[in-house]
């Protein structure tokens, strides 16, 4: 089950680095500098940033002076990292198995990756093994119930009169609750000690039609239903998004919705 589900989430961001760059990227940047804090990124800290993606938390954590190394399964990301981030160190690499020796980051970060894992467990606990003891491991994962912003795409599916396809799920026993306690709990799991865990809100705002480019793009869970539907009810979906979002734009016509994250972080027991 776990294997379909981690190939189902990696297809979803084959070549997919330049519509992630200019769609959903800014979303999940926002929590970056907490997630960071939570780490504790400065001035000659190593840190590895595990599904790097298209280079948020890389470029903000040298820009605070740390050592970056960047992870990330689908080599597309990472080259699109690496033009952000001349400095830093290029990996390609999948969890739940990096190729990276054992303790050899103060630091590890994984901004909304461990919610594209089949085995969130092993994931994290592969997060724990690369970190050195004393060092931090921080995750961030979107909630259930979704947010008001996430559920947008779920009210568009139902207007538009879709039927969702199939999708594989998580291996339950390696799974957690996508809860504080839960995402708290899941750190612990793997031996993390000092875990803090909370829920981090805010109002995203941006414009609907680059919004709409990420599903059309055929990113994350709504691009996954988009992109197995013929053109008329594709149309049929974006005429829904438009009369949906449309009742959510601001004065200067971004589309502005409230949304959450859960972040927790844990420290490796030990000393080195
Ligand atoms: C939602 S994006 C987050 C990217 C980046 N951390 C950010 O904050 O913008 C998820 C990223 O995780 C990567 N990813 C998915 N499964 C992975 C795995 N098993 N191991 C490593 N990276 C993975 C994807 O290729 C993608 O770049």
């Amino acid at each position: 089950m776990s294997e379909s589900y981690d190939r189902y989430r990696r297809d979803l961001w084959r070549d997919k680095a330049e519509a992630y760059r200019r769609s959903f990227a800014g979303l999940c940047a926002h929590p970056v500098p907490l997630l960071l804090d939570a780490v504790g990124i400065g001035a000659g800290i190593g840190v590895l940033d595990v599904g790097c993606g298209t280079g948020s938390l890389s470029e903000a954590a040298a820009a605070r002076g740390a050592v970056v190394t960047a992870v990330d399964a689908e080599p597309a990301m990472v080259r699109a990292t690496v033009d952000r981030l001349p400095a830093g160190r290029p990996v390609i690499g999948a969890l739940p198995a990096l190729p990276l020796r054992t303790a050899g980051f103060d630091a590890v970060a994984a901004n909304f990756v461990v919610n594209h894992v089949g085995r969130p467990a092993p994931a994290v606990a592969e997060l724990r093994r690369v970190t050195r003891a004393g060092g931090r491991v921080g995750v961030t994962v979107w909630p259930q119930p979704a947010p008001p912003l996430q559920r947008l795409w779920d009210e568009v599916i139902a207007a538009a009169g879709v039927t969702r396809p199939a999708m594989p799920g998580p291996d339950a026993a390696d799974d957690f609750p996508r809860t504080r306690d839960g995402l708290g709990g899941l750190l612990r799991r793997v031996g993390l000690t000092n875990v803090d865990s909370r829920t981090v809100t805010w109002e995203h705002r941006v414009d609907p039609e680059l919004w709409w480019s990420g599903a059309a793009g055929g990113l994350a869970g709504i691009g996954y239903v988009v992109a197995r539907q013929d053109a008329a009810t594709v149309a049929r979906m974006k005429a829904a998004y438009d009369r949906l979002a449309g009742v959510h734009l601001d004065s200067t016509g971004l589309l502005c919705l409230p949304t959450s994250a859960l972040l927790a972080a844990g420290t490796v027991p030990g000393t080195d």
